[in-house]
């Protein structure tokens, strides 16, 4: 068969005005490998929207939930081989290995190309390839950046709408000279084949065969083979993660994947900008939409996973939500614990493998209705209590929603800030049955950053492996960091010294100690206003700290435990350290340093000792 080819002028003719030469043409280059069988520029407007969800509705990609219900939402139902990050599947493609260090998967970029050539050679046949202009962060801001996903899949396009400030603005940018970062994705599912056999379309189209590839020091992304989450909207953790912490060390800021809030005080009105990184899973989007348990707090959303942090003109740390919206975890979700993730779904979202209800509507395990009699689950297969009973789930445990965060009703008013909000605290956690107390404070700026490097957190559904194990994942940063991560912590090291006193402070937090019985010992939720609480009235200098092994703690009777059933014995449990469990830890966070050579900064190395000297005092 002979395919359609793409010259210059030819995608030229079918581009808006105010596309750029440089894109016209790169555009038409993958178009020439990937042989799709039309180019359709993406506008971002509502009649986009219902055009492409109606279509996907036909083809069967998409179920229309129940418009009373739930207006203008859908769901999608993806193959159980394309269902999580993949990470073993993700590379950082540097000319030279240790810079991209251990914990990443490196590949030669000349060989990478090489393969991706292969892989994408017609991997578009039969399909539209869409271009999707977008920012990250709001249009024309100061801390925003521009890019173009090239994708075969409209399910990426719509979710592409939610998630980032996506169309016909973001190109006008582009057209303007500003610089942006090509990605190119494609599910690798042609439709028809080099010898012209066409096939049927799939619900949900993906290869087996999958490649999500990072080219730090050319800005390039390309993703072959899943049509799920990270993998394919390219400008999540591809691009605001892992090519941004690239961008970001040359720039002299800094990618994060941390949540945003504000906390303004109801007495005096002073508001406090907390961020805060947790490994996949771990309840950032919860955390971000708190509804504080204590009186005196009015809490307030600016981002859930991500932010990009630069030095503003008064010194301070000034950060910004790089998306649009929020891909959260369905599971877990529910009034009880997360009302205002429930609020800001209720209308114009997308979901993602969680169970239907015979009314057509979304159910998943921990939302607040009771199971109903019958679902279809996310396979597609009727579900019944006895399934449940036989250890069945009926949303897949890593079901998303994906939800525009204006949507949310206590969105901050200034999360569009171009200029981003100064930061006052910034919190590490992970899940920790053990040793790790609730709150300790950084006794100095290097700890802070030992704090962030010694992060570990048992395994979450968010990306393939054994869920519950214990894992390294410091700064929540392991499947995002663009680069070698100890010269990432020497990029923080550098960063602190830059802005001195104004580089906020450093906390570790640990909502998940359980007691002897395996139980919860801290409450959760919105009670972790009290830790937030704690942490503001230590900046205002009204409560003291107590020196311990991981860091300076609160006092019991400093600390506002009022209306909680965690009584004093609780809180030394939530508090105690077993010298011999952390000297184990230090062995074990030791070996993992010695896994960085003579990148590990020597600030760190030093942190380790001062730590071991503690542990010996308290022995
Ligand atoms: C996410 C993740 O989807 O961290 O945010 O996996
Ligand atoms: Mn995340």
């Amino acid at each position: 068969m002979t395919d359609k080819t793409y010259s210059a002028d030819d995608v030229k003719a079918g581009a808006p005005a105010s596309a750029p030469e440089d894109l016209v043409t790169w555009v038409a280059q993958v178009a020439t490998l990937t042989k799709p069988k039309d180019i359709y520029w993406c506008d971002g407007s509502e009649e986009e929207w219902t055009r492409l969800t109606d279509e996907m509705v036909e083809s069967g990609m998409f179920t229309r939930l129940n418009p009373e219900k739930r207006p203008n939402s859908f769901l999608a139902r993806s193959l159980p081989s394309d269902v999580a990050r993949v990470e073993s599947r993700t590379f950082i493609c540097s000319e030279k290995e240790e810079d991209a260090g251990p914990t990443n998967n490196w590949a030669d970029p000349k060989e990478m190309k090489e393969t991706l050539n292969k892989v994408f050679d017609g991997s578009m046949r039969g399909r539209t390839m869409y271009v999707i202009p977008f920012s990250m962060g709001p249009l024309g801001g100061p801390i925003s950046k521009l890019g173009i996903e090239l994708t075969d899949s409209p399910y990426v396009v719509v979710n592409m709408r939610i998630m980032t400030r996506m169309g016909a603005k973001a190109l006008d940018l582009i057209g303007e000279g500003q610089e942006w970062v090509p990605a190119v994705h494609s599910v690798g599912y042609p439709l028809i084949d080099a010898e012209g056999n066409e096939r049927e379309d799939t619900t949900w189209p993906c290869n087996d065969e999958k490649y999500i590839t990072h080219f730090p020091e050319t800005n390039e992304i390309w993703s072959y083979g899943s049509g799920y989450g990270g993998n394919a909207l390219l400008g999540k953790k591809c691009y605001a993660l892992r090519i941004a912490s690239t961008m970001a060390r040359r720039q002299g800021w800094m990618a994060e994947h941390m949540l945003i809030l504000r906390l303004t005080s109801e007495e005096t009105g002073k508001q406090y900008h907390v961020t805060a990184a947790f490994p996949s899973a771990c309840g950032k989007t919860n955390l971000a939409m708190l509804q504080p348990t204590i009186e005196g707090y009015k809490v307030e959303t600016i981002g859930d996973d991500i932010a990009w942090m630069r030095p503003g003109e008064d010194g301070t740390l000034r950060a910004i939500n790089p998306e649009a919206g929020f891909f959260g975890v369905a599971p877990g979700t529910s009034y009880d614990t997360n009302p205002m993730a429930m609020d800001t779904m209720r209308a114009n979202s997308i979901f993602t493998n969680v169970a239907l209800t015979d009314d057509g509507d979304v159910w998943w395990e921990g939302i607040d209705a009771p199971m109903p009699d019958h679902l279809i689950d996310w396979h597609g297969n009727d579900f019944t209590p006895a399934d449940a009973e036989e250890g069945k789930v009926a949303a897949h445990p890593n079901s998303r929603f994906t939800v525009p965060a204006s949507q949310c009703p206590i969105i901050c008013p200034d999360w569009e800030a171009p200029e981003g909000v100064p930061v006052d605290a910034i919190l590490f956690g992970g899940r920790r049955a053990t040793n790790v107390p609730l709150v300790a404070e950084q006794y100095e700026p290097a700890h802070g950053v030992f704090i962030g490097a010694s992060v570990a957190s048992e395994q979450t559904a968010a990306a393939e492996g054994s869920v519950g194990s214990l894992r390294h994942d410091p700064f929540a940063m392991l499947p995002f960091c663009g680069y070698n991560m100890a010269d990432y912590w020497g990029h923080w090291l550098d960063m602190q010294k830059e802005l001195g006193d104004k580089f906020p402070k450093v906390y570790q937090v640990n909502w998940f100690r359980k007691d002897e019985n395996g139980k919860y010992m801290w409450p959760g939720f919105g009670d972790n206003a009290r830790v937030l609480d704690w942490i503001v009235r230590r900046a205002a200098g009204e409560v003291e700290a107590v020196e311990g092994v991981t860091g300076k703690y609160p006092k019991y009777e400093e600390f506002n435990l009022e209306g909680t059933d965690v009584d004093e014995e609780t809180w030394k449990k939530l508090f105690h350290i077993d010298p011999e469990a952390w000297a184990a830890e230090m062995d074990d966070t030791e070996e993992y340093f010695s896994k960085f050579g003579d990148h590990l900064p020597e600030e760190i190395t030093e942190q380790l000792k001062k730590f071991r000297d503690r542990i010996e005092e308290a022995k």
